[in-house]
């Protein structure tokens, strides 16, 4: 596998989020706030506690805090995803700051939160030192990723239909392996190394519901940033070959892709 250089990965994705921030909600809300309640019971947010999420994309994680009566912040490096979240949720705070570079004191918040954060992250192990640092003792950290291609069949089709018809070794920055804390052996170790206890890892069962045989290929094309990468590095005639793949795959599956998520959760020692 290619070296890693985080700094080259995380300019790669600033830039990719910016390009999509306007995007990412007609394509990707449908699926990623399904795991919402689970994220949040999983952290124990509820009536007044300190709530941190990070990588918040247009806030949806925040405002269902902020539902459950929480004092809740969303954080996210893309300004264009901050204004997006700005404009979606009048009166609920959202600044830029970097998961790999907190702004905030030791210990002032009861619960940390990232949903589909971790697998944009070139140092996740940082973003987890840091979560460490912000939380108070006994305060959790929960997140969720991708559960792998084989189970979050949208993912599982896009990859094979790459493999099969294209090149899935083209030329982006490398970035650690987008599946890696699907694994939850993974996950506790990485949790374990930065400090947390009583680490848990469940299974929140999603579905996708799309609105069209084609809707994966433009999603993933225009509302995604490693994958639109992947796709937009194809040639013409091969990333034809792929649209129409991915849309028969799709349409075996009469438009509805299981997409489960892996939930990690954890308790600050
Ligand atoms: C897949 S989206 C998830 C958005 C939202 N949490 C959701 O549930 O739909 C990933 C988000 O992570 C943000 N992101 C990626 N790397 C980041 C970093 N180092 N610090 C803060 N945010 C980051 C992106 O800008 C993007 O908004």
């Amino acid at each position: 596998m290619s070296q890693i250089d985080p700094e080259a990965f995380r300019q790669f994705e600033h830039e990719g989020w910016q390009e999509v921030a306007s995007r990412y909600h007609e394509g990707f809300a449908a699926v990623t706030t399904q795991s919402v309640d689970a994220l949040l019971d999983a952290a124990r947010v509820s009536q007044g506690v300190r709530v941190l999420d990070v990588a918040t994309g247009p806030g949806y994680v925040v405002a269902a805090a902020v539902g459950r009566g929480a004092n809740a912040i969303g954080i996210d490096f893309s300004s264009e995803m901050v204004e997006e979240a700005r404009g979606r949720y009048p009166g609920i705070e959202f600044q830029e700051g970097d998961a790999e570079n907190l702004s905030f004191s030791d210990a002032s918040f009861d619960a940390v939160v990232l949903n589909f954060g971790m697998l944009h992250l070139g140092r996740p192990e940082q973003a987890l030192r840091e979560a460490h640092r912000v939380l108070r003792p006994a305060g959790r950290i929960a997140f969720t990723v991708w559960d792998t291609p084989d189970r979050a069949i949208g993912f599982g089709i896009v990859i094979d239909s790459i493999r099969k018809h294209g090149d899935l070794n083209v030329s982006i920055p490398p970035g650690p392996p987008f599946f890696r804390f699907s694994d939850p052996e993974e996950s506790k170790r990485a949790l374990t190394a930065a400090g947390f206890t009583d680490i848990t890892v469940t299974g929140v069962a999603q579905v996708w519901r799309l609105s069209s045989p084609d809707a994966l290929f433009e999603v993933m094309r225009h509302g995604s940033v490693r994958n639109a990468a992947l796709l937009r590095a194809q040639k013409p005639d091969v990333l034809e070959a792929i649209r129409m793949e991915i849309r028969q795959r799709v349409e075996e599956h009469n438009n509805e892709l299981p997409m489960p998520a892996v939930l990690v959760a954890g308790v600050r020692s």
